[in-house]
């Protein structure tokens, strides 16, 4: 939708007087109306690197969701404060796995015998307790566009590995780029006693895999493939790694928002794309392209934004903006020190990663 003019003008002259006090980072599935005025876009890894990248503003603003204004407040200075437009702006994958259900697959995995073989691998949607436990427990932080060498680092630390929370993101870089077979997957469902698995299953598995997903890649289908396919000869498919690994499997090429950003940014002009990603993203893509004769449709024919990302909307950004130029502080994002100081561990780990 267009942005309001009014509002438009309201979150220019806001951003004008809080200067370089402010610095706002907009994740790709923004809208294009809060998008306009991040300072830096990016995928959740080019985030939390660039959140450290300007020590010197006051306020971050991160317009993205809950866990990504988490890390961005681990990984800045005690000074700064990290401010979140819409505080009800989550994400129901991180909310997949609770500390206290992470605790007891964690009882679960040391009463079959395995513990001391399991080095934690957390996908950066988790909150920062889980981050916390993982750095706890010798383990790292992964994104889509690491996750491979997050698991390499990983398997050179132990022998297996608990991926949580999303089972897709595990499976896919598993047995997609790291060789594995589905059969050294087994998922641990966290609403069912002892995860569902037997101890054997346990002890025999190479990959534990939580059981979460994110319902916005979800809906992507071995069908919306199929479709399109025959809708678009010669059509690339294009998914992100949150898709269900038969999606994946028949794609041509997989990535992180910002690898689907740079592949159809090397595309020839004339190529044909299909995306399974966020709405906001490939839409705007779409448009970006089409100037340079790139045809780029949406994988799938239902409409698929993340609900959570979308309420970043742009009057909650010129409130945010507005409420910080006159010197009051809304919607801070603090992680607690302790919890802070383990998950900084792991994220740390994530950044050092070759
Ligand atoms: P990226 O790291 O690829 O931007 O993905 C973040 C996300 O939440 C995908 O659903
Ligand atoms: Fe979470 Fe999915 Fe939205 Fe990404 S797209 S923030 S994983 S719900």
């Amino acid at each position: 939708s267009p942005s309001d003019p009014d509002l438009v003008e309201r979150a220019r002259a806001a951003k004008e007087r809080l200067g370089d006090k402010v610095f706002v980072l907009g994740h790709h599935y923004q809208r294009d109306e809060v998008i306009q005025f991040a300072d830096v876009t990016g995928d959740s890894f080019k985030l939390a690197r660039d959140a450290a990248a300007r020590p010197d503003a006051e306020y971050i603003v991160f317009c993205g969701v809950h866990f990504m204004a988490e890390s961005a407040d681990i990984l800045t200075t005690d000074d700064q404060k990290v401010v979140l437009p819409d505080l009800a702006a989550g994400c129901s994958m991180a909310d997949m796995a609770t500390a206290e259900q992470v605790a007891e697959c964690w009882d679960v995995l040391t009463e079959a015998g395995i513990a001391e073989q399991v080095v934690p691998v957390s996908y950066m949607n988790s909150s920062a307790d889980i981050k916390a436990f993982t750095g706890k427990h010798g383990g790292t932080i992964c994104t889509s566009s690491n996750a491979k060498r997050a698991l390499e680092w990983a398997f050179e630390q132990g022998e297996k590995i608990l991926f949580l929370p999303d089972q897709h993101l595990g499976r896919n870089t598993a047995v997609r780029d790291m060789g594995f077979s589905l059969d050294d997957c087994v998922v641990y469902n966290p609403h069912k006693p002892g995860g569902g698995l037997t101890a054997e299953q346990l002890r025999d598995a190479k990959m534990i895999l939580w059981r979460g997903h994110c319902s916005v890649h979800g809906r992507f289908s071995l069908e919306s493939v199929e479709d399109v396919r025959a809708r678009i000869p010669g059509v690339n498919v294009l998914v992100h790694p949150e898709c269900k690994h038969e999606v994946v499997a028949a794609a041509d090429h997989v990535g992180s928002t910002e690898h689907i950003i740079q592949t159809l940014e090397a595309a020839p002009a004339g190529s044909k794309w299909a995306i399974g990603t966020e709405l906001n993203l490939v839409r705007r893509l779409a448009n970006r392209f089409a100037a340079e004769d790139k045809e780029i449709v949406f994988l799938d024919k239902t409409v698929c934004f993340c609900s959570t990302m979308n309420r970043i909307d742009l009057p909650h950004l010129v409130w945010t903006l507005e409420s910080l130029a006159d010197g009051k502080l809304v919607n801070r994002i603090e992680v607690d020190r302790e919890t802070e100081q383990f998950a900084k561990l792991a994220l740390e780990r994530m950044l050092a990663l070759p």
